[in-house]
């Protein structure tokens, strides 16, 4: 199943899990809409031919859903039920931070053997050094901003630029480095108000006559883009400051190489796991090579942010 938010690169996750299961001869079901599905007991057979062409496409074909029954007892007692008269005996959870708490809780009160494959654009779990369709949104998002830069240094303005990543700052950091931000605003760190302007003014003094801040959706100013922007129009003169939120463009699209080998190898491990009898673990990779991390870690460890890039983005934008 995929579940939570969907990312480019989980058709061709589900591709492998299905394809991994054609060669170790076992049966595989796909289940629509995450746990909803699951509840609901929205099954279908899938065999090898019925995931070709897919490796290419963004969104997920098993749909996702973000499920508030299954949160319940009832809703977890009702999807056992539904798992046990498919006569499913495992499980590959495709998603993040909810998804695999969901397979966390299930497993401790059912004894359902499952494994997380880490599917999100946020890159933010702990235990993987990525996650499928975090390479495909940077790119997304920096042939964004590169266009953005275009009508900003044609009209002189500063835009600010909102990108997703509600609590951590992988896109924003990562893409605003890329596209050559002047500033990067992320959650995991308050560089405060007075540093940006500081820094707007001194870029504005060495010549530059447009810019561009990239905001992350969790950014600790606590004031969201447009009050960001209407704050710095107030306080600068000289700039005429424009927004531009990205948003969901961020989560779909075609997924990058990157992220369908990523799949595809996490994919095929997954299902190794689960026939070597491994269970409760997330499936990652660390330095290239494959990881396994207890789904329980996965889902508290903080998988920090190169704070060393902030640097780099300064010394980029003197
Ligand atoms: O978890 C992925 C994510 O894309 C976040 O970055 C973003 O805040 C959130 O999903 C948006 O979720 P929704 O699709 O519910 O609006």
């Amino acid at each position: 199943m995929t579940s939570g938010g969907d990312a480019p690169g989980m058709n061709a996750a589900i591709r492998a899990v299905v394809r991994a299961c054609a060669y170790h001869q076992l049966d595989c079901v796909g289940i629509y809409r995450g746990y909803e599905g699951l509840i609901a007991g929205d099954f279908i057979s899938l065999d090898a031919r019925k995931v070709r062409n897919i490796v290419n496409r963004g969104g997920t074909i098993l749909q996702s859903a973000r499920s508030k029954e299954f949160m319940t007892k009832k809703g977890r007692a009702k999807a056992y039920e539904q798992l046990r008269k498919a006569g499913v005996d495992a499980l590959v959870l495709i998603g993040g931070d909810g998804t695999f708490t969901g397979g966390m809780v299930f497993h401790k009160e059912y004894q359902v053997p499952c494994i997380g494959i880490p599917g999100t654009i946020d890159n933010d779990i702990f235990g993987t050094n990525y996650t499928i369709g975090y390479d495909t949104a940077l790119n997304t998002v920096v042939a964004a901003i590169d266009k953005i830069r275009d009508t900003a240094s044609s009209h002189n303005r500063l835009f600010f630029v909102e990108v997703m990543g509600r609590d951590a700052g992988f896109i924003a950091l990562n893409a605003g480095v890329g596209a050559g931000a002047e500033e990067i605003l992320i959650p995991e760190e308050d560089l405060g108000l007075e540093r940006l302007l500081e820094s707007l003014k001194r870029s504005k003094r060495s010549g530059k006559s447009s810019s561009i801040v990239v905001v992350a959706e969790g950014d600790k100013t606590g004031k969201n883009v447009f009050e960001l922007a209407d704050y710095v129009e107030t306080n600068l003169s000289g700039y005429e400051v424009r927004v531009s939120v990205l948003g969901h463009m961020q989560r779909g699209g075609t997924p990058s190489c990157f992220d369908r080998v990523l799949a595809s190898r996490l994919g095929v491990s997954a299902v190794e796991l689960l026939l070597a009898g491994k269970t409760n673990l997330m499936v990652g990779i660390i330095n290239d090579q494959i990881h396994t991390t207890n789904l329980e870690k996965a889902v508290k460890g903080h998988h920090n942010i190169d704070k060393g890039l902030l640097r780099v983005s300064d010394i980029m934008s003197i």
